[in-house]
């Protein structure tokens, strides 16, 4: 039975899907049917008659009658999809049956008149036309976490940081021994480790484990580089988190880490209350509450003043509750500290005396800075690759 473009009611994905894999499929035994020039003209004027031929009728039945809210999706289907399907499969049967009709003469007047045939065949088909626009392919973005931590990482460059990295795979010696949490430290228990099978045998400082923050490649810097260090650290990290709205199992990660003689706190402050009006903009504020790393002593959590509300908790001309900084006006960003003179011990034969040098150090999550900064309410839509989320930044 021939095929009739069926009238939509139900433009969920699915149903779209199901509707244009007919046509398509419709679209191959009709091409395949055609055996001559007739046939060929038949089939053009069927699919792609002005006046209801197929095309006409996907136009009619599925795109004006969208609903609002399919239209965009609708639109893009026939257009980048339907139409030059149709298009590349009618024109292609053509090549095809005057190809075989030029074989056809061939085997009837013998080699010589084939090849004239042949070539008088290649000269039709190169009809080209140089002056029709070329097919434009689009360009990708930049994913907004990697964007954004690209711009971080931008900031503290201009301030003469230079960017390190290290591996994904860790072992446990850079992940926690060397950042000085001890074998069996109850502070490794908020780090929710994802360990690599099969590492018994292995001393435990060897065994393998994914990276549950960027800081072991603070370590994996001080043995390479001799002070005065400093750099920033962009890279994945991951937790044994179950997927929701705020956690991932994957993750991004911005480290810092300046090392010199005198460091101190007050280079901490200065450094990150500069970075934060440089990231956010001139106006917000910085607010330092102490807080507990190993691997850094004192240790603080910082925040900034709420850049959605302000600061004052309430956002809009109705007043509603901040939802960002919980009515707060404040926003943890990153947690920072002076590097525990143990740390330095770890690497004390690279120039690193805990009695001659001093440094800090911070980390932030680039993931959860993306989402608050473009207002996105799901941190899986970050690592779900859906076309229609990401070309929005575009
Ligand atoms: N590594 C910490 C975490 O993932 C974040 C952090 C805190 C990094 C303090 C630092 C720091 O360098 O000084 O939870």
């Amino acid at each position: 039975m021939a095929y009739t473009v069926p009238k939509l009611t139900d433009y969920s994905q699915a149903a779209l899907e199901r509707a244009s894999a007919e046509l398509i499929s419709a679209l191959g035994q009709e091409t395949s049917a055609v055996k001559n020039e007739a046939d060929w003209k038949a089939l053009r004027d069927r699919w792609m008659a002005r006046k209801n031929g197929v095309l006409t009728q996907i136009n009619d039945l599925w795109l004006k009658g969208a609903p609002k809210s399919a239209k965009r999706e609708v639109g893009q289907l026939v257009n980048s999809v339907i139409i030059p399907q149709v298009e590349t499969a009618i024109r292609e049967r053509h090549d095809h049956i005057k190809g075989v009709a030029i074989l056809k003469t061939a085997r009837a007047n013998g080699l010589d008149a084939a090849i004239d045939a042949a070539r008088r065949g290649a000269e039709l088909s190169a009809a080209l036309d140089i002056t029709l626009p070329g097919i434009r392919r689009p360009i990708g973005a930049e994913h907004p976490v990697l964007r954004t931590s690209r711009e971080i990482v931008a900031v503290f460059q201009k301030l003469g940081y230079s960017v390190a990295d290290g591996p994904v795979i860790e072992t446990d010696y850079y992940n926690f021994e060397a950042l000085n949490f001890p074998p069996n430290h109850p502070a490794r228990d908020t780090q929710d480790t994802l360990f690599i099978a099969g590492q018994q045998a292995k001393p435990p400082r060897e065994r393998l484990l994914l990276r549950t923050h960027t800081s072991p490649v603070q370590i994996r810097t001080m043995e390479k580089m001799r002070p005065p260090i400093r750099i920033v650290i962009p890279g994945t990290v991951h937790r044994n988190d179950p997927p929701d709205a705020s956690h991932s199992p994957m993750f991004h990660q911005i480290e810092g880490l300046a090392v010199d003689t005198n460091i101190t706190f007050g280079d901490l402050k200065g450094t990150l209350d500069h970075a934060m009006k440089e990231f956010f903009g001139s106006s917000v504020k910085t607010s330092f509450r102490p807080s507990f790393f190993p691997f850094t002593e004192p240790s603080a959590e910082m925040f900034v003043s709420c850049f959605i509300c302000g600061g004052s908790g309430r956002r809009g001309s109705d007043n509603a509750p901040c939802r960002p900084c919980k009515q707060t006006g404040w926003i943890e960003i990153l947690g920072c500290g002076m590097v525990d003179p143990n740390v330095f011990e770890f690497v004390k034969d690279n120039g690193y005396d805990p009695k001659k040098v001093s440094g800090f150090a911070f980390g932030m999550g680039a993931d959860r800075i993306a989402l608050l900064k473009y207002g996105v309410e799901d941190l899986q839509l970050f690592f779900q690759g859906d076309v229609r989320f990401l070309q929005q930044f575009a």
